[in-house]
């Protein structure tokens, strides 16, 4: 059994980061199970209908990490092969069980997918001194040779929800790293100027990985992503989400889907933001200048109640919305 991706060396200065993500992933979706089914039946529900179109298929998945949003199950009894891939250490006994009591049907790698972040940590960690630093920061976008190739072997490639967190893996990290040379209450202060500094490169991620897919030329994609985040703050702790989002047109224009965010009488000013670092996947445009060959359909978008109100910060909530986006190599390629 071929796996349908080029040999990554694992980069291991950067495991903490993933490590953390994971850890967090599990607790919160101990602790806010009730909030989080919906996110996590909707999400593989949609997985579901994208594999009934193309029974006994590989696919490979990017960004599998505790399996938390992936029915294995389902994807197993269904003839697939799968390919896991994520760079979360924390996730390799995991497969290593898996792997175990499916031989034939599945494989697996603990890798960085970017193929980059072991060249851009070397790069950034030779001594420097801030403005020289963030200039640094500034020219990662497009500078060293990625490590990693999708091969095209492979019939299907599933994005799943890793496409807004390989920057904000990569943020985590790089702050951390200015904070240990320059203090943590300097690199707050100057937050401003590094996430400014930080940005090209965090959207440079975003469409590489895009970019990746659409180069393999797998036969299918279903890239499932946060696309907004809403935080709000408020008093009553309820268990249903006091901040909505209600599509008010689809598909006939430029975009796959147009809605509104509203909030409840209780909240105090939600704050809506993209996730994308200024790449906006619902956008015909920019589907069509990304992926040139293939046919883009928007398969469901949902809210994902990721924080309930004082879930984790008295005061707090987060809100993301999710879309599953499929794109379909056209006929004449
Ligand atoms: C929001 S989680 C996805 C949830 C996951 N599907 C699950 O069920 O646990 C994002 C995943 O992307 C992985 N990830 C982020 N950046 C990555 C990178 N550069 N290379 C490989 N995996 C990465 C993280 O380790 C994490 O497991």
């Amino acid at each position: 059994m071929h796996l349908p991706i080029g040999f990554v060396p694992y980069c291991s200065g950067l495991t903490l980061p993933f490590l953390e993500q994971g850890q967090g992933i599990t607790r919160r979706r101990q602790k806010f199970a009730r909030e989080w089914d919906t996110h996590l039946k909707r999400s593989c529900a949609v997985q579901a209908e994208w594999l009934g179109k193309h029974p006994d298929s590989t696919v490979l998945i990017l960004g599998a990490g505790r399996l938390v949003d992936c029915d294995l199950p389902f994807l197993l009894g269904n003839n697939t092969e799968v390919f896991l891939v994520d760079a979360d250490p924390g996730c390799e006994a995991l497969y290593q069980r898996l792997k175990r009591a499916h031989q034939r049907q599945l494989n697996f790698e603990i890798s960085d997918i970017t193929g980059l972040l072991a060249t851009w940590t070397a790069t950034l960690k030779k001594r420097m001194g801030w403005e020289e630093t963030l200039e640094t920061l500034r020219s990662l976008a497009g500078s060293g040779v990625s490590q990693l190739q999708l091969l095209t072997q492979g019939e299907l490639a599933l994005s799943l929800n890793i496409l807004s967190q390989i920057p904000i893996i990569w943020r985590d990290y790089v702050e951390r790293l200015l904070m240990n040379r320059f203090g943590k209450k300097f690199v707050l202060e100057n937050d401003a100027a590094w996430l400014e500094a930080f940005a090209p490169c965090g959207r440079y991620l975003i469409e590489k990985h895009l970019a990746d897919l659409e180069n393999a030329s797998y036969q299918s994609l279903l890239v499932i992503t946060d696309v907004e985040y809403a935080t709000y703050s408020g008093e009553m702790a309820t268990g249903e989400s006091p901040i909505t989002w209600t599509r008010t047109q689809g598909g006939a224009d430029s975009k796959l889907i147009v809605g509104e965010w509203k909030e409840g009488p209780e909240l105090r000013d939600a704050e809506v933001s993209p996730s994308l670092f200024g790449v906006d996947l619902e956008d015909r445009a920019v589907l069509k200048r990304l992926f040139p060959n293939y046919e883009a359909t928007l398969e469901d978008s949902w809210l994902w109640h990721i924080e309930p109100l004082g879930g984790e910060r008295k005061g707090h909530g987060v809100v993301h919305r999710v879309s599953a986006i499929s794109l379909d190599l056209s006929p004449s390629v």
